[in-house]
């Protein structure tokens, strides 16, 4: 049986693959396991400073496995009493380190919601996004009616998740959903371009402004920004700091040692 995650390690970046093409990745147990125990190992890895996840050129993720969920013993007890998707799945969601989605092809249901949890999205000139859960009877359980309105307005978000209809990657990124559109191709190299220079810098000056950052959706405005200058503060406390100024005055690279 073919692994249904890949994961790679490309110089301080690590990727992880979703695989599994004969069902446009859909999003089973295996798969998000294997997701999450990629995210562990690469979240133990001092030499990992920021990681991607991917599907193939055709689909990030189709949504939660529909084969699964369509069968009669997955009722509401099963749901309620296994958690359903909770605990693994959001692995991505806990993750310290960043991480980039880079998105081709279809990201929709659960694929959508996965791609959301990420740090942010970069995508493919063939990505489509959508919360299509309306046409098979659900709604969108992984965070897509949370996360969607904060990323692209209440707008735009209800009427997705209402008709299920996908954005393409120009209006996603026009909508705050993207953060970059490549040329499909190009994708995956671009996207580990901008991952290794973002690992290049001090990893726990990554840490803390993604939690600043994060801090801007799950806090009033002066509780945020309380968050953000205490980190700031403490930002002196790091050798990266001395160095990375040091580096700036004496006109050569910085060598961050990560503390
Ligand atoms: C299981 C899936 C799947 C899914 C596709 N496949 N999506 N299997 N779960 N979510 C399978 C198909 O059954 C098919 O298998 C193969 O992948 C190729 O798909 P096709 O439909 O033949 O391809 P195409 O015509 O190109 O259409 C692609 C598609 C369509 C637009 C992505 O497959 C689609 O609409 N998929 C479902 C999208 C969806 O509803 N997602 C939300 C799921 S609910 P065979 O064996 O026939 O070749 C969800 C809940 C989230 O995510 C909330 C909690 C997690």
């Amino acid at each position: 049986m073919s692994q249904v995650v890949l994961s790679e390690i490309h110089g301080r970046v690590g990727l992880i693959r979703i695989n599994r093409p004969e069902a446009m990745n859909a999003l089973n147990d295996a798969v998000v396991s294997g997701i999450a125990a990629a995210v562990d190992a690469f979240e133990a890895d001092e030499n990992i400073g920021c990681i991607v996840l991917t599907g193939n050129e055709k689909a990030f993720a189709a949504g939660a496995d529909i084969s699964v969920m369509k069968q009669a013993e997955f009722d509401y007890m099963h749901a309620y009493k296994t958690d359903f998707i909770t605990a693994r799945w959001e692995r991505i969601k806990t993750a310290r380190k960043p991480v980039i989605a880079a998105v081709a092809g279809y990201a929709l249901g659960g694929g959508c919601e996965f791609a959301m949890m990420c740090d942010m999205i970069y995508a493919a000139d063939n990505a489509k996004f959508g919360q299509p859960e309306v046409k098979i009877g659900t709604l969108p359980g992984a965070g897509g009616t949370q996360r969607l309105p904060r990323a692209i307005g209440k707008a735009k978000a209800m009427d997705m998740c209402l008709t299920g209809r996908l954005m393409d990657a120009t209006e996603a990124e026009q909508a705050g959903l993207v953060a970059r559109i490549y040329p499909a191709e190009q994708l995956l190299e671009e996207t580990l371009k901008a991952a290794q220079t973002i690992a290049g810098f001090s990893l726990p000056v990554l840490m803390m402004t993604k939690e600043a950052v994060n801090r801007a959706f799950e806090s009033s405005l002066n509780e945020g920004l309380l968050f953000e200058r205490r980190v700031f503060h403490a930002s002196f406390g790091l050798e990266d700091q001395k160095e990375g100024m040091n580096a700036f005055a004496e006109k050569r690279k910085a060598v961050f040692k990560n503390r």
